[in-house]
């Protein structure tokens, strides 16, 4: 709830300005238990079986001790090496955050000073800027272009050189319009301008294999950070665990501007079993793969407008109002995200892709609710 703030009365705390005209971050995320969620591009099965058992394994000084983290970075090392690495990783090349949330909060509190700026694309994940208000950065959000929302590449470029901003942030494939640039180009941006803090937001790399992670060499490219999350493909939302991933001088910077415990004992134990259970990720990863194709095909026959590219989501504009239709998809139990208020995607709604069965559900309560 926002409630409002009269910056002239005297006999109250008054916060930094730039807070006062800052909206919270909401999203529509309550009553979501038992749906079938295509709102958030969430796991749609749930983690691994050894992540369940080692959380029901938990005793109670477990819980009545503060966190440890010895060994997580080293796990998590391990698992990106076994998906392939251009060059080794040391622990101190990995930061540890309460979810990529908290990374990117951490990193435009390290990096964000009032008045400089943030480069980024539009419509993008919708958490970057309100961490650069928080901070009085200046932004600029270049739209993606065209019916397909190509990559504004040349723009951004241009603006990079001629601007210096302090940050870039990229989100590869783009949350919400799957949008996906090459590691090559991700990786040139980076070289084309040093002093720029180039963040790349790898949430949904899964779905598309398009990391910068089997070609960059940190050595040569400190400016560059990888943003990576256990939340999506290990299903590991509920319990918030991230990782960035950079020259371990970046890292150590925004490792600076988090509190002490912010990861929870459970996340950790939770993290272990995921990370060690990379063929359940693959297997769920699969299974998105197969629905996608089964969806595509779906979309392709009808008459709508849609656009499906990287991640695992696609976007479709259905012929009645979306309101309305997001509601009557509700109401048979199945939740999607509408778009209204996103630049350029009016009129659409973002639906996450799950496992063929919940692609089905969802084709046949949209077909008969969207019928011509
Ligand atoms: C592009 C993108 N980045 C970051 C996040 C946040 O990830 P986490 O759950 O790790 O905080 C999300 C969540 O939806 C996202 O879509």
């Amino acid at each position: 709830m926002q409630l409002p703030f009269d910056s002239s009365s005297n006999c109250f705390p008054s916060p930094r300005p730039e807070i006062v005209d800052l909206s919270s971050y909401t999203a529509p995320l309550e009553g979501r238990r038992d749906l079938l969620r295509l709102d958030f591009n969430e796991n749609t099965l749930g983690p691994s079986p050894l992540v369940i058992r080692a959380l029901k394994d938990i005793h109670a000084e477990h819980i009545a001790i503060y966190p440890e983290y010895g060994g997580l970075r080293e796990a998590f090392v391990k698992n990106l090496t076994s998906l392939g690495l251009s060059a080794p990783l040391s622990v101190d090349q990995v930061g540890l955050f309460n979810g990529v949330d908290a990374a990117i909060h951490a990193i435009f509190h390290a990096y964000g000073d009032k008045d400089t700026l943030l480069l980024t694309t539009s419509p993008t994940f919708g958490y970057y800027t309100p961490c650069a208000r928080m901070q009085g950065m200046k932004i600029s959000a270049i739209p993606y272009i065209g019916s397909d929302f190509s990559f504004p590449f040349d723009a951004i470029y241009s603006e990079l050189v001629s601007k210096q901003p302090r940050l870039l942030f990229i989100c590869n494939p783009n949350n919400p319009t799957g949008t996906r640039l090459s590691p090559q180009s991700i990786i040139h941006l980076a070289h084309a301008e040093p002093k720029t803090l180039v963040v790349v937001d790898e949430l949904y790399e899964a779905f598309t294999g398009d990391s910068v992670m089997p070609l960059v060499d940190f050595e040569h490219t400190p400016n560059l950070l990888v943003l990576r999350s256990l939340s999506k493909t290990a299903g590991l939302a509920g319990l918030r665990i991230g990782f960035a991933i950079g020259d371990p001088r970046v890292v150590d910077m925004i490792s600076r501007v988090t509190g002490p415990y912010d990861i929870n004992s459970l996340a950790v134990t939770a993290a272990f079993a995921a990370l060690s259970d990379q063929a359940y990720v693959e297997t769920y990863v699969n299974k998105v793969f197969e629905s996608r194709e089964w969806i595509k095909a779906k979309l392709e026959a009808s008459d709508l407008r849609f656009h499906l590219d990287g991640g695992n989501y696609f976007l479709i504009w259905p012929r009645r109002e979306p309101l309305t239709v997001e509601s009557a998809l509700r109401s048979d139990g199945i939740l999607v995200r509408n778009m209204l208020g996103k630049h350029l995607l009016e009129g659409a709604l973002r639906v996450s892709i799950g496992t063929i069965d919940q692609m089905k559900k969802f084709w046949d309560s949209f077909s008969s609710i969207d019928a011509n």
